[in-house]
């Protein structure tokens, strides 16, 4: 079967990056077109640098990197440097890139791509905040029915939030963008917190991203060295948790993976709840279903997975 064709957008952030480098590792399932950066675990010049950064480390240097909004579509831009440092990969050294971010916007890549394709068969792949997605589909509405699938991570349910007691990151950084995408009518599948809390990276696993002995391989196991510290020192974790390469490990094994689906909304007005993935889990409403929420993993087999793919590049 030929590859998934699929667009990335993306903070990174030290799990965007294994995220990314997942998807390198993998020509026989993905192909990826373009990398469209987005404001979110740090401001947009450093998340287009570092999109550069992973594709050289990968060497991978003909994917295209661009860069997108730099604030979310009406608020004032929240970062995450306590999580992910002040460059948004520390932990490893890594050489500043040689390759350039593509001129073209990154919104404009989004919406020319799609249309230069068949209906149904480019996939976005959301890392980040919302912002590209909701800005391209505001911009060029013919596009929102040719997209294949969007496979994001963002929001939570069980696990509630990480940056306020309600909300996860990435959909609380913009709901109102978050909004437009879960009401765009695109089929949708989010990987939550619920999920991507219970991929760790415990030191085995750690140990085995290290024994790989390349420049990949070392890199990962100093990103999440680093990356761990948030969420050992909040949640008490046996690791750091792989949010983002959840998402492209579905594109890969979906059979990895379980959930429901159902509705799903985004609150947009309380400052209490703001940017809640309201999930009907329990289905006791009769809002129609909108979104594939995954709630379990085959962790040993993600960990299985991303070694080997990883081992590649
Ligand atoms: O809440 C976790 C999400 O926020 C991940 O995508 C991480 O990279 C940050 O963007
Ligand atoms: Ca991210």
């Amino acid at each position: 079967m030929a590859p998934r064709k699929i667009i990335i957008d993306t903070d990174p952030g030290q799990d965007d990056a294994v995220a990314i480098l997942l998807a390198l590792g993998s020509p026989e399932d993905v192909e990826v077109l373009g990398i469209t950066a987005v404001a979110g675990n740090v401001p947009l010049d450093l998340t287009a640098k570092n999109a550069c950064i992973i594709c050289e480390l990968a060497g991978k240097t003909d994917i295209p990197v661009f860069a997108g909004c730099d604030r979310p579509l009406g608020r004032d831009l929240v970062t995450a440097e306590h999580v992910h440092g002040k460059t948004g990969l520390d932990g490893p050294s890594l050489p500043a890139p040689v390759m350039a971010v593509q001129e073209q916007h990154a919104v404009d890549f989004l919406i020319d791509t799609v249309r230069a394709h068949d209906a149904g068969t480019v996939t976005v792949c959301p890392l980040g905040p919302l912002t590209n997605i909701a800005t391209a589909f505001q911009h060029a509405p013919d596009i929102v029915e040719k997209v294949q699938q969007i496979v994001l991570m963002g929001g939570a349910y069980f696990e509630v939030g990480n940056i306020t007691p309600a909300a996860e990151f990435n959909i609380y950084v913009d709901p109102e963008a978050a909004d437009i995408v879960f009401k765009s009518g695109v089929d949708i599948v989010v990987m939550p917190l619920d999920v991507t809390h219970k991929a760790l990276v415990t030191q085995p696993r750690n140990d085995a991203f290290r024994a790989l002995g390349t420049p990949v391989g070392i890199a990962v196991a100093e990103m999440t060295d680093f990356f761990e510290r948030f969420d050992k020192e909040k949640y008490g974790s046996a690791g750091a948790p792989l949010h983002d390469p959840c998402v492209t490990a579905y594109l890969i094994r979906p059979d990895l993976f379980t959930g429901r689906h159902i509705n799903v909304e985004i609150e947009t007005s309380s400052d209490l709840t703001m940017g809640m993935t309201v999930a009907d889990w329990w289905r006791v409403t009769d809002r129609s279903a909108n979104a594939m929420f995954i709630g379990d993993i085959d962790a040993d087999g993600f960990f299985d997975l991303l070694t080997e793919r990883l081992a590649r590049l």
